[in-house]
């Protein structure tokens, strides 16, 4: 096989709560993830020359070195140079349905896909464990974007521990597609709004850890109770990034009050996104929010909840 197609599934975050600085710069998080069916389309093929070429139909994406697929790309690249030369460069096509700039891991996901995808190329024979490593030299959210599913995310994000699935629920999720917000731009605002409140994270840090696995959010998974899952649902950033966007705040309290489980901002936003019981109430709320709303700048996703990030797909 010289081609593989894969699925790479967007993310939210059912709780996110930051807990401290960590000594790598970044920040210590307590997290639940959960994969949703929004996806991205990739294309992973064998080329007879040394290169790594992507392809990218959003223009936003770039399609350069910079770009986190490409890069996954060059991480194997760099770690298994005789496989690159037995089997050939690689040509990557990315299909993209997953908003950019919108908190959903999107670029994650795609960087995971192709770790999936080039592992099969080369025949690498990497175990998950394995990839989750090499994903997170890459970002954060690589790791849980090879597992997928239901898990906790520790550490910067990338420690995973996977729940049981709960995939009967559905998302609506929102967002106004003109406006991305940068990820450290939303950390860094935290910190320079909340770093009074951290703790420290080596005396503290595991005791948040085991506050979430025994927590009422686990809990309610565990439970597959839908109600007390959206009851549940937290996430620190948005202090600041609902505080500093007015219209995102307008979009949450619309989403809220249209019915649902629950609604909240998801990782560093501003997709905003409310929990459904079913696909029938999940439609009807969309509707709802688009007819309260009316601008043609907003765009509404219905997706299941999903038991796996990366698939390969026919
Ligand atoms: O890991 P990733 O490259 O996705 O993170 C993007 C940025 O988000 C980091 O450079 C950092 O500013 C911020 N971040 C953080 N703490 C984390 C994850 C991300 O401060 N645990």
């Amino acid at each position: 096989m010289h081609s593989y197609s894969l699925l790479a599934a967007a993310k939210i975050n059912l709780y996110l709560e930051v807990v401290g600085d960590r000594p790598d710069g970044y920040h210590e998080l307590v997290m639940v993830m959960q994969s949703i069916g929004l996806a991205d389309r990739l294309t992973i093929r064998s080329l007879n020359s040394a290169d790594i070429r992507l392809q990218c139909d959003h223009p936003q994406v770039p399609g350069d070195a910079s770009n986190l697929a490409h890069r996954a790309a060059a991480l194997l690249q760099n770690r298994f140079p005789q496989a690159m030369k037995q089997h050939g460069g690689v040509e990557i096509t990315i299909q993209k349905n997953i908003p950019v700039g919108a908190g959903l891991a999107g670029g994650s996901a795609d960087a995971a896909a192709v770790l999936v995808g080039v592992d099969m190329l080369w025949q690498l024979g990497l175990t998950q464990i394995e990839l989750q490593t090499l994903g997170a030299e890459l970002g954060s959210d690589v790791p849980f974007c090879i597992s997928g599913g239901t898990a906790i995310a520790t550490g910067r994000g990338e420690q995973i521990d996977s729940l049981q699935g709960i995939e009967q629920f559905y998302v609506v999720l929102a967002k106004y597609s003109s406006l991305t917000i940068s990820t450290p731009w939303a950390y860094q605002a935290y910190r320079r709004a909340f770093a009074a409140t951290y703790v420290d994270v080596n005396t503290a840090g595991q005791t948040r850890r085991e506050a979430l696995h025994s927590g009422p959010m686990v809990a309610a998974i565990y439970h597959q109770d839908g109600p007390d899952i959206g009851h549940h649902l937290h996430n620190d950033l948005e202090k600041v990034v609902l505080t500093q966007h007015a219209q995102v705040q307008a979009l949450k309290d619309a989403m809220a009050a249209s019915g649902g489980l629950g609604t909240l901002m998801s990782g560093s936003g501003p997709t905003v996104f409310t929990l459904a019981a079913t696909r029938t109430e999940a439609e009807a709320i969309a509707a709802q929010v688009r007819s309260q709303l009316s601008d043609p700048d907003l765009e509404l996703w219905v997706a299941p909840f999903v038991s796996t990030s990366v698939q390969f797909s026919p």
